[in-house]
């Protein structure tokens, strides 16, 4: 198919996972918030009559809006009721659908690092997909274990089992991929909750209650405990999404114990923000994060390892052969790298003009962070790393 065809369903399917995705964690901050600053409506008031176990008023947009949460349920239910899942689906099918375009049909080049494992590609996708339907299935195992009943220490096995997902991934898929593959396998575990938990047991409630019968009050247990999850995985998830622009992360020796550092971070400002919204001003929470993405901020500063000295003269055709052998794969017009369709970053190398454009960016890439190029599959050498170097640093000239 036409490159250019393939670029842009890219982007119409980038830009629905985007859109997509804000609804559904719109939603799932919102209920949070909701259900957590609910107050019991007065004794012996119209709502307590009905049933109604916490209400709240709020104004926005102009009007006064008044929420009530039924205990279980209703009385009587009323003809039509709102459901909100297909935030959820969008979000997981275009997100999957994303993740073959960009990542699973270039594996190639974006998924296999021979350094950490030479993996053909069909293997690289393998281990992808298979995370995440495995870390669907445990994580589900789990939460139906007699451990489902422990919140807290389920919590926590939840959260060192995908850091061992983080660390078996980066043992096995370049860094970009894994990161990217953690947050595919959480972002399955979200939207499984919503299709295989939260939506049935809320069906099974509607019907109950169609059928005049008292609904399973555990049916709303589960899918509230499930919608809990969903909402502390909310800020780990987007850290991953868009991690791949941050290399220094994803990049790092130790990349696994950065998305971990960073996840708790995540996870610790969630919980300061629910506990707020219930009233309790627990400022350890972000004192918490902030100390982590502190020490995240530090682990994380790039420190050049030192090069060889350069033999000879540094001159630009030396530069433009270097780049010529081990960078115009993939950074130019028509790459000939397998699975790279178009000029990686919009970074083009294949003229002297390009080349000097990007000098600065070539050394950030090439010597600072060194990963360029990705996963050194063209083997480029320290001394030509050094020979970069030498020639950035002396001005970057295009004088031969
Ligand atoms: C196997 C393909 C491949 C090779 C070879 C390669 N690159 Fe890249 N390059 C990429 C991809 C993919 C990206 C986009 C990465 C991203 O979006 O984070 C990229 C991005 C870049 C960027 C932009 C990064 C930024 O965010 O500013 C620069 C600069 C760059 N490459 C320079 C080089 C240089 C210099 C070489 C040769 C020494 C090289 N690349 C070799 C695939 C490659």
């Amino acid at each position: 198919m036409d490159t250019h065809l393939i670029e842009f369903a890219g982007l119409l399917v980038r830009w629905l996972h985007v859109i997509a995705g804000i609804a559904w964690i719109g939603s799932s901050f919102y209920f949070i918030w909701l259900d957590n600053s609910l107050e019991p409506p007065p004794p012996g008031s119209d709502a307590a009559k009905k049933g109604v176990f916490g209400e709240l008023w709020a104004v926005h947009g102009g009007g006064f809006y008044n929420p009530q949460k039924y205990a279980v349920a209703p009385a009587t239910l009323p003809e039509r009721l709102h459901w909100f899942k297909w935030e959820a689906y969008t979000t997981w099918l275009s997100g999957t659908a994303l993740l073959v375009l960009v990542y699973w049909l270039r594996a190639q080049a974006l998924m296999i690092d021979p350094n950490v494992m030479p993996l053909a590609p069909w293997q690289a996708v393998a281990i992808g997909a298979a995370s995440m339907v495995g870390s669907w299935a445990i994580y589900d195992l789990l939460c139906k274990s007699p451990l489902g009943k422990r919140d807290g220490l389920l919590g926590l096995v939840i959260f060192v089992l995908l850091s061992l997902l983080a660390w078996g991934l980066s043992r096995t898929l370049g860094g970009r991929a894994a990161f990217i593959h953690v947050g595919a396998a959480i972002g399955s575990i979200m939207a499984g909750n919503v299709y295989y938990v939260i939506i049935p047991g809320q069906k099974r409630m509607v019907a109950a209650m169609r059928a005049g019968q008292t609904p399973d009050p555990m049916d709303g247990k589960r899918g509230k405990q499930r919608s809990v999850h969903n909402n502390y995985f909310t800020l780990p998830v987007l850290f991953i999404m868009v991690s791949n622009h941050y290399a220094y992360t994803y990049a790092h020796p130790h990349n696994w114990a950065v998305l971990v550092l960073i996840a708790a971070a995540g996870v610790s400002i969630r919980h300061f923000f629910n506990r707020k919204h219930k009233g309790v001003h627990a400022w350890q929470y972000p004192a918490l994060g902030a100390v982590l993405l502190g020490i995240t901020a530090w682990w994380t500063a790039p420190r050049i390892q030192p090069l060889p000295p350069v033999q000879g003269e540094v001159t630009f055709n030396r530069v433009r052969a270097i780049v010529g052998q081990r960078c115009v794969q993939c950074h130019s017009p028509q790459p000939t790298f397998p699975g790279i369709t178009a000029p990686q970053a919009g970074v083009l190398l294949h003229t002297p003009d390009g080349i000097v454009q990007s000098a600065q960016r070539m050394y950030q890439q090439v010597v600072v962070t060194r990963i360029m190029p990705l996963g050194n599959v063209t083997n480029i050498t320290d001394e030509e790393r050094a020979v970069i170097a030498a020639w950035v640093k002396s001005g970057a000239q295009m004088t031969p």
